[in-house]
């Protein structure tokens, strides 16, 4: 388990209790929690959740980083109100920007604002040459490879998508990467072992029969 980070995604959780849903995850020993901004203008992503004044009422209820995952058409509207709101990480989709230099300025203007800069790729996008080179020039802080299609929780995991993992992984040594989707004590280790090194959980976490800590050791004593 060494250097991977869990993020309980509160996707998963009661909307009608985010504090309580925080508060778990804090005790449970998260350092991240995963919030996932969908404003249904992405036809790749057909929901709806929640936005920046949601992330901003959940920074006053927790210390725990606030990784959040936009999979929406425009993801510079939310930029400012987003650092505003007191959010950690801002990750993007790179299918809804115009290519590498669109991506490396928006990134650019993430950090500015003073988070983290993410870009993710769906479970069926290649992995673009041009990000890999990105991420090498130290332009972005993080890439997600989705396992499962962006929008809802519970879908199951998509193996084929640890083949880009491993190759992001390879080559570069240092980047962090998310995985998110499907992931349990089972698929955990596989996305681990491929190169992985910041998971997302939501349903085997907040649906937990014997509660998320319960599930926290669970996914950690299975990665070792
Ligand atoms: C899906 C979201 C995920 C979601 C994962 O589009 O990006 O963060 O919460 O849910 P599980 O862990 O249930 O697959
Ligand atoms: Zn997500």
């Amino acid at each position: 388990r060494g250097g991977v980070i869990v993020a309980p995604s509160i996707l998963a959780a009661d909307f009608a209790n985010l504090a309580a849903a925080v508060a778990e995850a804090a005790a449970a020993g998260a350092p991240w929690v995963h919030v996932d901004l969908f404003d249904n203008s992405w036809e790749a992503c057909p929901n709806f959740t929640v936005g920046p004044p949601v992330v901003a009422s959940l920074r006053r209820h927790t210390c725990l980083q606030l990784d959040c995952h936009l999979a929406v058409r425009d993801p510079a509207r939310y930029v400012d109100a987003l650092a505003s709101a007191g959010a950690d990480g801002l990750t993007f989709h790179w299918e809804v920007l115009g290519g590498a230099a669109e991506v490396e300025a928006l990134a650019r203007r993430i950090r500015g604002a003073g988070m983290r800069a993410g870009v993710a790729l769906a479970p069926d996008t290649p992995l673009p040459e041009e990000l890999v080179a990105l991420a090498q020039r130290g332009e972005v802080d993080m890439v997600l490879a989705m396992t499962v299609l962006p929008g809802f929780g519970g879908q199951s995991f998509r193996e084929g998508v640890l083949a880009k993992v491993t190759a992001l992984r390879a080559a570069c040594p240092g980047l962090l990467i998310q995985v998110d989707g499907g992931m349990n004590a089972a698929t955990g280790p596989k996305a681990v072992a491929a190169g992985a090194n910041v998971l997302v959980a939501g349903s085997f976490l907040f649906g937990h029969k014997q509660g998320l800590a319960a599930g926290m050791r669970e996914l950690l004593g299975a990665i070792g």
